[in-house]
């Protein structure tokens, strides 16, 4: 039907006759010439139409914004004085000669240059929405991602494999969506948070190598990074350690930046203990383009009377931490409070501070309403250990460790990106040496940090189980910017140990058969040592389109309450489906009528 897209005609088509296809991003009537913008995939083009054609002019006055035409014409000079530098076709024309409306369009609910649309409208009419130059253009760089990635992994032996959708849950530390059975009465199907079992399978198959863009499902409480159903880039590999699997996916990781950005990106990728990262940025994630971090000063407070500090400083999960801020000492009281609202936010029940105002004036120089409950050569002492100066501020956390690491780690990152101080430019980093656990407080008892098919660092069972406190795993997670991109480990392989994680993580015998029999005897008939990892993909595409949100990544994506608000999904369902699947609604009194 075309002979051209409209966004790719230029100068070296003059003369020409074009055929075009494309919708009418504007119709302009200038007294006697009718002027449209044809718009396609790959831009616009000015489409001229003059009175020299009665009936060819006559159609193109009934014609309004969106309608889709094809038009015929020839490829001319736009006139002095009316070339676009910012359009690829900005310095010709076409003079149409012939014109056919496709099809009709009613005015559309907003207009696609309308910054201020909202969401739900932009979801409720998706397929308007992505008509949006900037969605374009973002849909199509994430099929370039994908497509780099593909080519990249098969060069080096990754088969694409699928795996089951309908399956039994695999633990990835969410809730899962369930699907009814019809053919088993009362039994369900779980959608999968991700491929782990399957993928450690195929290495016991003898696969060696996997990938899958695949989507998993969580059901969870929705962010702005995180979706119900998301997109994964997994891997698994067999005989390659955790040297080797980090290597080659930041490779990966490397060459697609340079492919689609032109960004060279770090080699090799700086790590960090997960350790470290706690200490200095209070986060498994840390953002290394914001340059201030935590530092510890429980250790000078132990003994003084101000109890806010001491208590946290004696108790062994406290944690008190100041964070400096190089000319924070401007901040007015009204920001201050704003950041204490902040911090609260993350459980903090204050956020003390000093002004530094002259060091040399010792503790008369320093301005705070803490500093009547400290010692002079304790505050003296943490001025001098943040490594303040005069027209600081330094702020304190001081609470249970996961507290303080969630509050000022959050306010070290706002107060960076607020006050200026973080740089620009991409920051990866692999975070390593993960605890095996975490002490959940509320259900007291171990979970697993990664998921429970990550090996421990060590071999043998018996020292797992003397002190699963202190043992560490073999993950490792890529971090860029802040954002967690991707996480993996090398897996058990050795089914004693992986009994025994089941063990320290509560998991009966009965229990671990019942739910993961089956990989424990797989596990007995000849399993390779393997190991793996998985991609935020929407995340990547975010971060890598400069996105707010990886909704804007995914063509069609969830609200925040995870409706659809294009097909309004979930939906209720007739009475016959549920009757065939034996199941009965009995809705909370607050959805009820
Ligand atoms: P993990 O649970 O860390 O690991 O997930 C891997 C990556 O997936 C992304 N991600 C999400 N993206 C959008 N919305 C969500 N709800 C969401 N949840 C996770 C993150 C994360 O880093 N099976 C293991 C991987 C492995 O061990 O190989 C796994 O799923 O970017
Ligand atoms: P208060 O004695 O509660 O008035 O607190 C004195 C100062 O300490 C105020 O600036 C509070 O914001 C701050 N503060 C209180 N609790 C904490 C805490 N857990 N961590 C850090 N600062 C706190």
């Amino acid at each position: 039907m075309r002979t051209q897209y409209c966004g790719l005609i230029d100068e070296s088509l003059l003369g020409q006759e074009v055929t075009l296809c494309g919708w009418v991003n504007k119709r302009r009537d200038h007294g006697g010439v009718i002027f449209v913008d044809l718009r396609d995939r790959e831009g616009l083009v000015q489409v001229v139409f003059d009175p020299d054609r009665p009936d060819v002019f006559e159609t193109a006055e009934h014609v309004r914004n969106e309608y889709v035409l094809q038009v015929t014409g020839v490829v001319r000079d736009r006139p002095e004085g009316t070339v676009n530098p910012e359009l690829k076709s900005g310095k010709i024309e076409v003079l149409g000669h012939g014109l056919t409306v496709l099809n009709a369009s009613e005015p559309i609910p907003f207009q696609l240059d309308d910054p201020d649309v909202n969401e739900d409208t932009r979801l409720t009419y998706r397929y308007i929405d992505l008509r949006r130059p900037e969605m374009q253009s973002r849909i199509r760089t994430r099929a370039r991602v994908t497509g780099f990635i593909r080519r990249f992994l098969e060069e080096r032996g990754f088969l694409d494999i699928e795996t089951p959708m309908l399956t039994r849950a695999t633990p990835e530390g969410a809730r899962d969506y369930l699907v009814p059975s019809r053919t088993h009465p009362g039994s369900f199907f779980a959608l999968p948070q991700s491929p782990q079992i399957f993928k450690q399978l195929l290495m016991m198959s003898g696969m060696d190598r996997y990938y899958q863009i695949v989507r998993c499902f969580r059901d969870e409480d929705l962010r702005a990074d995180r979706q119900p159903e998301f997109t994964q880039l997994d891997m698994e590999t067999a005989f390659l350690d955790e040297e080797a699997i980090m290597g080659m996916t930041e490779e990966l990781i490397r060459s697609l930046f340079k492919e689609v950005l032109s960004v060279d990106l770090p080699d090799p990728f700086p790590r960090m203990t997960h350790a470290e990262a706690m200490r200095r940025y209070g986060s498994d994630k840390p953002d290394l383009r914001v340059p201030l971090e935590l530092v510890d000063i429980g250790d000078l407070l132990k003994e003084v009377e101000f109890k806010v500090f001491s208590g946290p400083a004696n108790d062994p999960k406290g944690r008190v931490a100041a964070l400096r801020v190089p000319a924070g000492g401007q901040l007015s009281r009204k920001e201050i409070d704003g950041y204490t609202e902040f911090v609260g936010r993350y459980g903090a029940k204050g956020l003390a501070y000093v002004k530094v105002n002259a060091l040399a004036d010792g503790v008369s120089g320093l301005q705070s309403p803490i500093l009547k409950f400290l010692p002079d050569e304790v505050a003296l002492e943490i001025m001098r250990r943040t490594g303040a100066e005069d027209g600081d501020i330094v702020f304190f956390g001081a609470d249970k460790a996961v507290t303080v690491n969630d509050a000022l780690g959050a306010l070290r990152v706002r107060i960076g990106f607020d006050r200026g101080l973080a740089e620009e430019g991409w920051r990866p980093l692999w975070v390593v040496d993960f605890p095996m656990f975490e002490w959940d407080d509320r259900g007291q008892r171990w979970q697993a940090l990664h998921h429970p098919f990550t090996a421990p660092a060590t071999d043998d069972p018996a020292k797992l189980r003397e002190d699963p406190h202190n043992t560490l795993s073999r993950a490792y997670d890529m971090v860029l910017n802040g954002t967690e991109l991707g996480g993996g480990s090398i897996r058990i392989h050795d089914p004693a140990m992986q009994g025994e994680v089941f063990k320290l993580l509560g998991i009966s015998d009965e229990e671990a058969e019942n739910k993961f029999g089956f990989l424990l005897r797989a596990l007995k008939y000849g399993c390779p040592p393997h190991g793996g990892i998985a991609f935020g993909l929407d995340r990547l595409i975010m971060l890598m389109t400069g996105g707010q949100s990886i909704r804007d990544v995914m063509a069609f994506p969830k609200t925040q309450t995870a409706h659809c608000p294009l097909t309004d999904a979930p939906s209720p369902v007739s009475r016959q489906q549920l009757r065939e699947l034996n199941i009965q609604v009995k809705l909370p009194a607050s959805e009820q009528g």
